[in-house]
């Protein structure tokens, strides 16, 4: 058993662990200046991060950029519920927002003011919405995903990955929610597939049915 999971398992240390690590309400999501110090304010000498991006990290849970990736100015990256793993080559446009767990492989492109959701809030009325439990709704966006700008990505709400396939593009201000086909394109709320590239052709298609599919 590793340490994370010891403390996981033991509520009386994990709540004196998260004690050490929060502040305290109504800024209970961000750790503490010493856990800042050490954690987080040495990430800005990575190459590709920008000084006015926001890193709302913990300890616990990973956050990896790979090679030539940029996190641009005014991007918020929060890991709090999940792991942000991020590959080479992703680029992320102002403004963009990414809560985890949120995997970016190579060369995704998130244009501006992008918002990735890796979690829910419950939303019953019998209690304040932040007090109900937060649950993970795993991203994945596969290789040479393009986002347009103003996106909205929400996970699933059962808890099973949402994926957005190989190579498939993304209209401008799209809300996704379901899993959208490799190779593809989705615009819209909710986002659903216009276009489909064809390799016999070399170029997109409409869907076979006069509907959108999916
Ligand atoms: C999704 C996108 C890539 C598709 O471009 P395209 O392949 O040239 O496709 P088309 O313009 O032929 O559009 C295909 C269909 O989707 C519709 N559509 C395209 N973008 C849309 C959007 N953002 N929202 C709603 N519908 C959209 C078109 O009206 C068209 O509908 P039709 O089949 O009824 O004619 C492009 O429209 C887009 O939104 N790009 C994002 C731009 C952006 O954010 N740039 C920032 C760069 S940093």
């Amino acid at each position: 058993m590793n340490l994370k999971s010891f403390v996981k398992e033991n509520p009386m240390i994990k709540k004196l662990v998260l004690s050490i690590l929060f502040r305290r309400r109504p800024y209970q999501s961000k750790v503490r200046w010493f856990v800042w110090c050490l954690f987080i304010f040495p990430k800005y000498f990575r190459r590709g991060i920008s000084w006015r991006s926001r890193l709302d990290l913990v300890p616990f849970n990973k956050f990896s950029l790979g090679s030539y990736s940029r996190i641009e100015d005014g991007v918020v990256i929060n890991n709090g519920m999940g792991d942000v793993m991020i590959e080479d080559e992703v680029h992320t446009g102002i403004g963009c927002v990414l809560i985890g767990p949120i995997t970016l492989h190579k060369h995704v492109g998130l244009s501006q003011y992008v918002r990735i959701l890796g979690m829910h809030h419950g939303i019953g009325p019998d209690k304040p919405h932040h007090h109900h439990p937060s649950t993970k709704a795993p991203v994945i966006l596969e290789e040479d995903v393009f986002v347009g700008t103003g996106t909205v990505i929400m996970g699933k709400k059962n808890g099973e990955p949402l994926v957005l396939g190989k190579y498939c593009r993304i209209g401008a201000n799209s809300v996704v929610m379901t899993d959208i086909p490799p190779y593809s394109v989705a615009v819209g709320n909710p986002a659903k597939v216009v276009r489909i590239w064809n390799a016999t052709l070399n170029k997109w298609v409409k869907p076979a049915s006069n509907k959108p599919i999916l």
